[in-house]
């Protein structure tokens, strides 16, 4: 009988309004944001995924779907579609309002050599920022070649602590997790246990001719 009031009433029209998620003004039905609030959004996306990848949220729609709210340890050949996912998966996100940050690891590590210089506590103010980092953090092209004991250490801190805190990480690398572990196991041991590893399709699209 209980059963019976619950469907009957769940058969109710929903006299509900609709409202934006993010600033919860009443908007029509099934867009999720009202017009201001998804101009600004598709600003943010405009402004942080290079026009390049915009189109990767379409192409690997599929995947982003089984792998949004996940931190992920993303390997592949160069050329396999690594960062193009990942940027795919970012749009999402920013989508749902979330905060990412795009690094791309090299160049990162190339800027923080050179704040050494400057002092050492320099330095490490810019890695902290980094490790602790609270939405999304997109870690690129990690250990695109092999990594010297600075950018390692530098590796080990930026995993370690999203690792402790529990923070988001999306990590692309064209090595494998046992190379990784190879080279530092502190490292790969807490990527196994915080990332779903995807592994990309043996294919370099960049001289892939269709
Ligand atoms: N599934 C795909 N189909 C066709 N082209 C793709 C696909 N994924 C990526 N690309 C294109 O291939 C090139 C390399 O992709 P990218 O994500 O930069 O590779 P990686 O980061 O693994 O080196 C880019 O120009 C990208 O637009
Ligand atoms: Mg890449
Ligand atoms: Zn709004």
């Amino acid at each position: 009988m209980k059963g019976n009031i619950q469907i009957s009433r769940s058969l109710k029209p929903k006299l509900k309004t609709e409202r934006c998620r993010r600033c919860y003004t009443p908007i029509e039905e099934k867009y999720g944001y009202c017009e201001s609030c998804m101009t600004r959004i598709c600003e943010t996306i405009e402004s942080k995924i290079p026009r390049k990848y915009l189109g990767m949220y379409n192409l690997y729609f599929e995947k982003i779907l089984q792998l949004r709210n996940k931190s992920l340890f993303i390997t592949g050949k160069t050329g396999s579609g690594k960062t193009g996912l990942s940027f795919g998966i970012m749009q999402s996100e920013l989508f749902d309002g979330k905060s990412c940050k795009y690094i791309c690891y090299p160049e990162y590590i190339d800027g923080l050599r050179n704040f050494q210089n400057d002092g050492m506590r320099t330095a490490h103010y810019e890695k902290m920022k980094i490790a602790n980092y609270e939405g999304i953090l997109l870690l690129d092209d990690v250990g695109a070649e092999t990594l010297s004991e600075f950018d390692r250490e530098t590796l080990y801190i930026i995993v370690n602590a999203r690792y402790i805190y529990n923070r988001r990480a999306i990590i692309t690398s064209n090595m494998s997790l046992n190379q990784v572990g190879e080279m530092d196991d502190r490292i790969a041991s807490r990527i196994a246990e915080m990332c779903e590893i995807v592994e990309m399709e043996d294919i370099d699209y960049r001289v892939a001719t269709v």
